[in-house]
């Protein structure tokens, strides 16, 4: 009997060397029964040639549109809402019902949602997993964002005209790094972290105090900064998009720190906002030549305004680097940690060798982006300017409480 296949199409995005599925997960797919189909050299530049997939009982497939369109389930990094472009050639092998799983990009990407709803699939997003305790192993941004992290402060390192840990040799005594990081998320620890691990003098800042004591638990001084900072955290625990008095107050504070910074790594974030800009060209100003930015959210917009998306700007001597896919570049991990996310997603969703789609799931209602014909996410609704529909009905619990209570 043939059992549900999962299909894992080979990235196409520009310069992408990820892949959804590694073979060394085998075992899990086998265990949910699915038939897993790859195409044929999908996970090569990751470092996983075809002959390993063949290898753990993976079928490998050359012909893509086949791929594409016998797939019950997609695997992507990149589906199409994050790789519009070049994700456009597929749209027609996708089929009714299929179920796609990737980055997708929702809240920006209003035609390729659309274009999924149009095509009958079931789209579910990995940046939409909600960042709660059951679904920390399936939170894909979190491992992309820990590889960007330490990624970032590599970067740095190679760049920088100086070491970074202190030496005492017997041609004098160098000095350590100074290494400053703005916004201490997932990336920003890890940036923390390494910059640590390589004998760097570490700073953090955050709006958020409550991070005060992981900052310092990794061994860096968190830099407080006098400023009303009550209410900077939402219910998620995520932070929330403040007045430009407030910004305009931490640039000033801010600008006393970057003077004596040598590195200066930027990862502040708002969820489904344009990146605040935190370091003004004035503040660039201050730098030593030499210095260096290392802005991770290039791609929502960047914290610094100098930054701009994949390119190094050279601004009095001070280099201000933009960029955007640092997972790429470490595609070996990027892919293992990505498959493992997806894997354990997979696990939540199938029940006796079939994908179960629970709407009052809160895992799978986080996910859900396209379902029957429509765009059915209430946040995605809501960006893309749609009125909003009406909440799937109660579940069968509820139903029985209520019947109980009456
Ligand atoms: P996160 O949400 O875990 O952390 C962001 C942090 O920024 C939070 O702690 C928040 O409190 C802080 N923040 C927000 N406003 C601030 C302000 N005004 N001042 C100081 N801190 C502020 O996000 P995560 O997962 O760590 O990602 C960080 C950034 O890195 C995001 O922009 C993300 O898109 C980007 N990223 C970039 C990659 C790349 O290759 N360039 C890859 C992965 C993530």
């Amino acid at each position: 009997m043939i059992g549900m296949i999962v299909g894992v199409p080979k990235e196409t995005f520009p310069e992408e060397r990820r892949v959804a599925v590694v073979p060394t997960l085998a075992k899990s797919f086998e265990k949910l029964g699915v038939d897993v189909w790859v195409e044929s050299d999908c996970g090569l530049e990751a470092g996983f040639p075809d002959p390993a997939y063949k290898e753990v009982g993976f079928s490998v497939i050359s012909d893509r549109s086949r791929l594409l369109n016998k797939a019950d389930v997609l695997l992507q990094v990149r589906g199409l809402g994050a790789n519009p472009k070049m994700g456009e050639e597929d749209i027609p092998f996708f089929k009714k019902n299929q179920i796609q799983i990737g980055f997708l990009d929702p809240l920006t990407e209003k035609g390729s949602i659309d274009r999924l709803a149009g095509a009958g699939v079931i789209a579910m997003s990995m940046e939409m997993i909600p960042r709660i305790t059951r679904a920390q192993s399936m939170d894909a941004l979190s491992s992309m964002a820990t590889i960007a992290g330490y990624k970032s402060v590599v970067m740095a390192a190679n760049l920088l005209p100086r070491m970074f840990p202190m030496l005492m040799t017997a041609a004098g005594t160098v000095a350590p790094a100074r290494v400053f990081v703005i916004g201490v998320g997932v990336a920003g620890l890890q940036a923390i972290a390494t910059a640590k691990r390589l004998g760097a003098v570490v700073s953090a800042y955050d709006v958020r105090p409550a991070v005060k004591e992981q900052v310092q638990s990794v061994g860096a001084k968190f830099i407080e900064m006098e400023l009303e900072s009550d209410s900077s955290e939402d219910q998620g625990g995520y932070a929330k998009e403040l007045g430009e008095e407030f910004y305009r107050q931490q640039r000033e504070l801010m600008s006393e720190v970057l003077k004596d910074s040598d590195v200066v790594i930027t990862t502040a974030a708002i969820p489904g906002k344009k990146a605040p800009t935190l370091v003004t060209r004035e503040m660039v100003d201050v730098m030593s030549p030499g210095s260096l930015v290392i802005d991770l959210a290039a791609e929502r917009g960047g914290n610094c305004e100098l930054t701009r998306l994949n390119e190094t700007v050279l601004h009095e001597g001070v280099q201000i680097l933009g960029p955007g896919n640092l997972p790429s570049t470490v595609p070996f991990h990027a892919s293992q940690m990505y498959s493992k996310n997806l894997v354990t997603l997979m696990n939540h969703l199938v029940k006796n060798e079939e994908i179960v789609i629970d709407r009052q799931d809160e895992i799978t209602q986080g996910i859900l982006i396209t379902w029957d014909g429509d765009v059915v996410h209430p946040i995605v609704r809501e960006k893309h300017g749609l009125p909003p529909i009406e909440k799937p009905g109660p579940t069968k619990e509820e139903v029985e409480e209520k019947a109980d209570g009456s």
